[in-house]
């Protein structure tokens, strides 16, 4: 059984797929790394040379290889729900965990970050509201539950994440 970490950028994927990887004796795993390997090139490289489309072709490459595979801490990419085979791909062996935080506090957590492409026609924190409302839809019906990462450090958020698998007797 793998744990799969999803929600929009900026909600803590990546920082909470490590500790808890650490705390449950499991592999951490960056869906976006695992997709940069496939490419051979970086994220904002692959935007660059192929848009979006190319980007989600490698992406989904990258989540049928881990897919096979098990013990993982998943952090996916924050648009990997836009992809239904992703989702079904994905349920087969991992739990759901969809991260959620405010709007404003996602776009001070991400706009520093030169290397993150623009994904829609709207920039700052327009763009981050736009998006969210295209995908929030997609997020929760795709995940067994959700943690709202906003106001905890990662610690206390892995902490809840960990209770509300026991509680549901995934531990
Ligand atoms: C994306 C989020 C990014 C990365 C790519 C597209 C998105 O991952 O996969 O830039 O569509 O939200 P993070 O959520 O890890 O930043």
């Amino acid at each position: 059984m793998n744990i799969a970490l999803i929600g929009f950028r900026g909600t803590g994927k990546t920082t909470l797929a490590r500790i808890l990887a650490q705390k449950l004796g499991m592999r951490f795993v960056d869906l976006d790394e695992e997709t940069e390997k496939i490419a051979g090139m970086k994220v904002s490289e692959i935007f660059g040379e192929k848009g979006e489309k190319g980007f989600r072709e490698t992406e989904k490459k990258a989540v049928s290889a881990i897919s096979g595979m098990d013990g993982l801490c998943i952090a996916c990419g924050g648009g990997v729900v836009l992809d239904r085979g992703n989702i079904d791909s994905l349920k087969r062996n991992s739990t759901l965990i969809l991260l959620t935080s405010g709007e404003e506090k996602i776009w001070g957590r991400i706009k520093g970050d030169k290397n993150r492409p623009v994904l829609s026609g709207k920039k700052g924190l327009a763009g981050v509201k736009e998006l969210l409302l295209q995908r929030k839809k997609l997020y929760e019906e795709s995940a067994l539950f959700s943690v709202d990462t906003s106001d905890e450090s990662p610690e206390q958020s892995a902490e809840r994440i960990i209770l509300g698998l026991r509680e549901r007797g995934l531990l």
